[in-house]
C-alpha cells in the first residue's frame, strides 16, 4: 500500500500541469489520457469527436503516460508556432520507438546537424534529378504509360487499383533513389509495399504509444510493437543490397541517382560531416517511407472523389479535353490553362486530409503560445486536420467543393490554410515532387478513363488512420475514353 501511494503521489508531483501550461483533460495516474485516445481514429479522438479545442482552446495539452503532449489547432496558431517561431519547433521529439529503429540515423526524425545536412542534400538532389536537367517529367509520363496499361487490361470491369497505384508511385521515387523501376507484380516489390503500410499502421497503434511511454518495459515484452522493428529491419536489408549493387557498378563521373550522388559525398568525406553508408540506407529508407504510400494514398482518394461526383469529373475531362487534347500527353506548363482541374487536385487533398496531425515536433526552448507557456522539450502536435476542415476558413468545409479554390472568374486562388504538406522548417521535403507528380498522374488519369463504381455500389468515404489516412479497400471501374 505504501508503494502505491509513493508511486501515485510521485506521479501526481511530477506530472502536474503547471498554472501557465496549456488546460486539457484530467490526466488519470501514471498511464495520463493514453487511453482517452481512439488509435483507429487518432485525428478525430483529437478534434471533433472529442471537441477538445472547443473545450480547451486552440492549444490544449494531453499527457501520454508520462510524456505531455501540446496539441495545436487553427490556422494562426499552426502559423505562429511553425513558421513565426520555426526555430524553437524545428526538431523531433526523441521517441524511443523512433530511435531505436533509425538509431540516430536518416533525416526525418533526426535533429540538429545530421538532420540540416542531410536535408539540404536530400533538396538539392530532388532538384537535380527532379526539376533540374534530369527532370522527372519523362519518368512520371512513361510510368503513367506502363499503369494505364495495367488499368486497360482490366477491360472496364472492377478492379482494386491499390497495388498498381502503389507500384507506379513507388516507382517515381526508385527512379529517383535507385535510378530503376520495378515491374508490376515484381514479388519482392510488393511484399515490401505490403510492410510499409503494416509498418506505419503499427506506428500509429496504441503499441506505439505503450512503447514511446514506457519504453524500458515494452523493450522487454513480446507483441506488435516488436513487430514494427522486424518490418523496418527487413526494408533496410532490401535497401542496403541497392546500395551494395550500387557501389560494385558505380562510376562517380555519372551519377545516375540519389544513392549515387551519396556515394559520391561520401567519397568526398568533409571532416564534420554526417555522410556514411548506414546513414544513406536511412535516409534512403525515410524517402521512400514518406514519399510512397503519402501520393499513391492521395490518388486512391481522387479516384474515389470522381465516381462519387460524377459531374465534377465530366468538367474536369471536358477542361482537359479543351486544353490539352486527346493526343499529346500533358506538362506542368499545362497548369496555368486547367483552373478547374488544378482545384479539383487541391480540393481531393484538402478532403482526404492523408497526413492529418502531420508529424510531431517538440520545444527547443521555453515558447509563448496561444497566451500559454510551453516548456522545452514538450512534444508538440500541429493538428492539419483543424485548419483544412475550419469552418472559417472554408466556405463548405465538410464538402467537396472545388470552388474553394476558384475565384467567381473561375480563376485558380491559393489559399493560405491549404496546409496538407505542413509548414515552417520542417515543411515536407517533397511537397514540389509530390505536386509534380499528383498534377501529372491525375490529368494523364482523366484524359484517357472514364472512373465509375460497378453497378449497384456506392463509394465508401471511411478511413484507416495509420500516420496516413487511406481509404478502405474498394473497387472502381475504368472505361477507356
Ligand atoms: C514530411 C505531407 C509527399 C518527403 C512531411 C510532413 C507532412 C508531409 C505533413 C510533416 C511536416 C512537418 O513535420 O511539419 C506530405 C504529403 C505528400 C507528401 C501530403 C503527398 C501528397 C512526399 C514525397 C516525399 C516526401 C513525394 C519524397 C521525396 C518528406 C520528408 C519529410 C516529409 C523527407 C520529413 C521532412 C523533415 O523532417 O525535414 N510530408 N508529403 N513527402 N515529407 Fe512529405
Amino acid at each position: 500500500l505504501f508503494t502505491a501511494v509513493f508511486i501515485l503521489t510521485a506521479d501526481y508531483i511530477k506530472n502536474r500541469r503547471p498554472g501557465s501550461f496549456p488546460p486539457g483533460p484530467r490526466a488519470f495516474p501514471i498511464v495520463g489520457n493514453l487511453f482517452t485516445v481512439d488509435y483507429n481514429r487518432t485525428h478525430e479522438s483529437l478534434t471533433q469527436v472529442t471537441d477538445l479545442a472547443e473545450r480547451y482552446g486552440d492549444v490544449y495539452s494531453l499527457r501520454m503516460g508520462q510524456t505531455w503532449i501540446v496539441v495545436l489547432n487553427r490556422f494562426d496558431v499552426l502559423k505562429e508556432a511553425l513558421v513565426d517561431q520555426g526555430d524553437v519547433l524545428a526538431d523531433r521529439p526523441n521517441l524511443p520507438l523512433l530511435q531505436d529503429i533509425s538509431q540516430g540515423l536518416g533525416l526525418i526524425f533526426l535533429n540538429g546537424k545530421i538532420w540540416k545536412q542531410q536535408r539540404r542534400f536530400a533538396l538539392s538532389t530532388l532538384k537535380h534529378f527532379g526539376f533540374g536537367k534530369k527532370s522527372l517529367k519523362p519518368v512520371i509520363l512513361e510510368e503513367f504509360s506502363y499503369c494505364a496499361k495495367e488499368f486497360k487490361s482490366h477491360k472496364g470491369k472492377p478492379f482494386d487499383p491499390h497495388l498498381i497505384l502503389n507500384n507506379a508511385v513507388s516507382n517515381i521515387i526508385c527512379s529517383l533513389v535507385f535510378g530503376h523501376r520495378f515491374e508490376y507484380g515484381d514479388e519482392k516489390f510488393m511484399e515490401l509495399m505490403s510492410w510499409f503500410g503494416k509498418g506505419l499502421e503499427l506506428e500509429a497503434s496504441i503499441w506505439a504509444q505503450l512503447y514511446n511511454s514506457f519504453p524500458l518495459l515494452m523493450r522487454r515484452l513480446p507483441g506488435p510493437h516488436q513487430t514494427v522493428q522486424h518490418i523496418w529491419n527487413s526494408v533496410k536489408d532490401f535497401i542496403r543490397v541497392e546500395v551494395k549493387e550500387h557501389k560494385h557498378n558505380w562510376d562517380p563521373s555519372d551519377n545516375r541517382d540519389y544513392i549515387d550522388c551519396y556515394l559520391s559525398e561520401i567519397q568526398m568525406g568533409q571532416a564534420d560531416d554526417t555522410f556514411d553508408e548506414e546513414n544513406l540506407v536511412v535516409c534512403v529508407f525515410d524517402l521512400f517511407l514518406a514519399g510512397s504510400e503519402t501520393t499513391s494514398t492521395t490518388l486512391r482518394w481522387a479516384f474515389l472523389y470522381m465516381v462519387k461526383y460524377p459531374e465534377i469529373q465530366a468538367k474536369v475531362q471536358a477542361e482537359i479535353d479543351k486544353v490539352v487534347g486527346t493526343s499529346r500527353q500533358p506538362s506542368m506548363e499545362d497548369r496555368a490553362d486547367l483552373p478547374y482541374t488544378d482545384a479539383v487536385i487541391h480540393e481531393i487533398q484538402r478532403m482526404s486530409n492523408i497526413v492529418p496531425l502531420s508529424l510531431p515536433h517538440v520545444t527547443t526552448r521555453d515558447i509563448r503560445l496561444g497566451g500559454y507557456t510551453i516548456p522545452k522539450g514538450v512534444t508538440i502536435i500541429p493538428n492539419l486536420t483543424s485548419v483544412l476542415f475550419d469552418k472559417n476558413e472554408w466556405e463548405t468545409p465538410d464538402a467537396f467543393n472545388p470552388g474553394h479554390f476558384l475565384n467567381p472568374e473561375g480563376k485558380f486562388v491559393k489559399r493560405a490554410a491549404f496546409i496538407p504538406f505542413s509548414a515552417g522548417k520542417r515543411v515536407c521535403l517533397g511537397e514540389n515532387l509530390a505536386r509534380m507528380e499528383l498534377f501529372l498522374f491525375f490529368t494523364s488519369l482523366m484524359q484517357h478513363f472514364t472512373f465509375s463504381m460497378p453497378a449497384g455500389v456506392k463509394p465508401v468515404m471511411d478511413f484507416r488512420f495509420g500516420i496516413t489516412l487511406s481509404p478502405l479497400p474498394y473497387e472502381v471501374c475504368l472505361t477507356s475514353r
